[in-house]
């Protein structure tokens, strides 16, 4: 059964040109390449996502997007002549409509028809409120609907195009710089005697919380402060709608820079900014504000905090790339974005401000899985919705303080978790200093022997300050490995093993489990696998563990996802299990003690995955390559405190199961008593936690790359420090 698999890192986002996993994503959406202002009556060479292309308009007004180079020999059409029927290269004359339809080649015999099977490369385009914007995606004779922006096609209000920017850094840099509102505060330093934006609300005395919010176009993060009555408060937004869309709520204001009373009415302008990258090294920028308010002389007032020359005078000895720089809040960002280097070789460390950041980046990696597993992405209009009018609502003003609590209901509140997670995490690490970070990918009985370890105080025995960390996702706790925040991640297998395959200085160090504990539980009137045709099937992510777990269970039941079963992605255990429960899906992946919940619920376990006979590394434990090489001791330790974790768990089923409803937050003792068994008992892997390395092959043999497949399981395990421990006598001094 083949079907393309996802392993999709946050280097791909950097990388646009075609058949990259970011450039097919992009290729799902409308972008803008140019304003009608910057087409004139001579061709208009561009380039968008890594494709030289001409843009031109013909004497009937009908805009041609072709490829640059003349199929010919390769002229570049940028020189071509216009006529009455489309462009001309000027080498030897080729003839080309809007559509890319050769007509004529003028140095062919008169009677010759081969022009007619010339067909150039040519995408299509459309104008609205100012800008054109062209599809360059799969099915270009039949598009998704472009979507009807606010701003771009309202007439009530004033519209002001600015000119196109161009900028040579990587796209993604000024695109996340969208979801970081903490930099208003400090890099366009507000200080009312200090600093660019002369803001009371961005204030690096006084920088102001905010919440990162999933959103239906995407996401926004909202500023707040406290307002001017009790129950109210100043309000921010700034908004990011797929692909790459970005609207700064309130220029109006320039950002809260008038006085608080002024704000009482919110904003009413609309500040659009559509980035189309051209290649990896360089993006353009159309901006389109519109103003609803009751100033006629708005924009005039708004334009000095457009100007890009810096207030401050350039020193004689500044040779600094992007000096001066200070005084302008373009080139201050300008000299930020640009030297933050690309995203696939960033060095990063994150922090509890990123949690934006974080979103935004998880939001267009979804969407870019989306399109590997052939579906539409989000922020991609279905044709049925075609006349709708879309808004991105960020708001700038006071509002009612129950307003601004409910300004998430939009979305979910994802921000919030991870600010929770992150604020744990830096909070406690620099309280006590050298303490050992680790942490665990679920919410799942699979993690009872790192609790019950850490419960137990096995750790601190071995002199080691520990602290747990739940952190979803194993993409996020990957990201906070590699950037130094966590020393060991106990949970995922295949994130460190696709890591690996592109460089990650990771490795397996131990394992719990050797079969994948899920159940498929599906509605009671399912009963056989066969009954699973033509319905559909929960997974928590596509590509993730319980979508392999499916992939297993197929394969051994000669089914096959897509023609026989759909597979859906839910997001959570709890909306798998909602899922099936409802009757919004026939069957989910489950995990304890989802599965046990969904028992109750007269749902039939269909399969038990981990009887399959399937070797899979369930619950590993990792750790980066370079902190074994500098701290191989205390490793060594840290899997001593761990194993005995483990022993404990095997031999005492009270403790355990308090530990157990701990960390679940499961009250019902029998519940509680299934997890032990399944965890504490039948689960709990090899005597000695060694990784097998059978198991890793089976991974590999999941991932579709030529890397998985030239690569050895032992490349990715390192059992030695266990082997250490093991010949210390250790094991055989463990008593039940
Ligand atoms: S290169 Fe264009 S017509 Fe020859
Ligand atoms: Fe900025």
């Amino acid at each position: 059964m083949k079907r393309k698999k996802s392993k999709v890192t946050l280097s791909d986002l950097a990388r646009v040109g075609p058949g990259t996993p970011a450039g097919e994503w992009f290729r799902r959406y409308w972008l803008a390449v140019a304003t009608v202002a910057d087409l004139h009556d001579i061709p208009l060479g561009v380039k968008v996502l890594g494709e030289e292309l001409v843009l031109f308009r013909d004497p009937k007004g009908q805009i041609g997007l072709l490829g640059l180079h003349c199929p010919h020999r390769g002229t570049s059409l940028e020189f071509g002549d216009i006529e009455e029927t489309g462009i001309r290269c000027p080498y030897h004359g080729w003839l080309f409509n809007v559509s890319g339809q050769c007509l004529e080649q003028p140095a062919e015999a008169k009677e010759s028809t081969v022009h007619r099977k010339v067909k150039h490369l040519s995408y299509p385009v459309r104008e609205q409120g100012g800008f054109i914007f062209a599809y360059l995606g799969p099915d270009g004779d039949a598009p998704p609907p472009l979507p009807r922006y606010f701003p771009l096609v309202d007439d009530k209000g004033l519209r002001s195009l600015e000119g196109t920017r161009h900028y040579d850094y990587n796209w993604f840099n000024f695109i996340e710089n969208g979801a970081d509102p903490v930099h208003f505060s400090i890099l366009h330093r507000s200080d009312p005697n200090d600093g660019t934006w002369r803001s009371w609300f961005f204030n690096f005395k006084d920088i102001p919380p905010f919440d990162a919010v999933e959103t239906g176009y995407g996401m926004k993060v909202v500023s707040r402060k406290a307002g001017p009555t009790p129950e109210t408060e100043y309000v921010d937004e700034k908004s990011f709608a797929l692909p790459s869309i970005l609207q700064i709520g309130d220029t109006e204001f320039t950002h809260f820079k008038s006085e608080p009373a002024a704000l009482k009415d919110g904003s009413h302008n609309e500040h659009f900014m559509f980035l189309t990258p051209n290649d990896d090294e360089h993006f353009t920028l159309f901006t389109v504000n519109y103003y609803t308010g009751p100033d006629p002389k708005f924009f005039e007032k708004l334009a000095p905090s457009r100007e890009l020359a810096a207030k401050e005078e350039k020193k004689p000895y500044d040779d600094r790339p992007y000096a001066p720089f200070r005084g302008s809040v373009r080139r201050e960002d300008i000299a930020c974005q640009a030297t933050q280097t690309v995203i696939d070789t960033r060095k990063e460390q994150l922090a509890t401000s990123d949690r934006g950041v974080i979103l935004l980046r998880k939001l267009i990696l979804d969407g870019i899985r989306t399109v590997q597993e052939g579906r539409l992405p989000k922020g991609v209009l279905p044709r049925e919705r075609a006349g709708e009018v879309v808004k991105i609502d960020s708001f700038t003003g006071v509002r009612a303080k129950s307003h601004s609590a409910k300004s998430g209901a939009g979305g979910k509140m994802l921000g919030f978790f991870l600010a929770l997670i992150l604020t744990t995490l830096f909070s406690t690490a620099s309280a006590s200093g050298a303490s050992i970070q680790v942490a665990y990918s679920a919410i799942s009985g699979a993690m009872a022997p790192l609790w019950v370890a850490q419960d137990a105080e096995y750790f601190r025995r071995e002199a080691l300050e520990t602290q747990l960390l739940y952190i979803g996702g194993g993409s996020l706790l990957i990201q906070s490995m590699l950037g130094g925040d966590v020393q060991f991640a106990f949970g995922p297998s295949v994130p460190v093993v696709n890591a690996s395959l592109r460089g990650a200085d990771l490795v397996l160090i131990a394992n719990t489990g050797n079969a994948m504990v899920f159940s498929i539980m599906s509605r009671p009137d399912i009963k056989n696998p066969p009954d699973l045709k033509g319905k559909k099937v929960g997974v928590t992510r596509l590509g993730g563990s319980t979508d392999l777990a499916l992939e297993f269970a197929l394969e051994r039941w000669g089914l096959q996802r897509g023609r026989d079963v759909t597979v859906l992605q839910t997001g959570g255990m709890p909306e798998s299990q909602a899922g099936v429960s409802s009757g919004a899906l026939d069957a989910a992946v489950l995990s304890s003690p989802s599965n046990f919940r969904a028992k109750k619920l007269c749902l039939f376990e269909l399969a038990d995955v981990g009887q399959l006979g399937i070797v899979f590394p369930n619950t590993p434990l990792s750790t980066r390559k370079s902190y074994i090489r500098s701290n191989r001791e205390k490793v060594v330790k840290f899997l001593r405190g761990f194993s005995q974790g483990l022993h404990r768990l095997r031999n005492d089923k009270e403790f355990s199961m308090k530990v157990l409803a701990k960390y679940t937050r499961v009250r019902d003792a029998e519940i509680l008593g299934e997890l032990y068994q399944v965890y504490g008992v039948r689960h709990t892997g090899d005597a000695i936690p060694f990784v097998r390395s059978e198991g890793v092959e089976r991974i590999l043999k999941s991932i579709e790359s030529k890397e998985a497949r030239e690569a050895k399981p032992g490349d990715f395990i390192d059992n030695s420090l266990l082997k250490e421990v093991e010949q210390s006598g250790f094991f055989g001094k463990l008593r039940p």
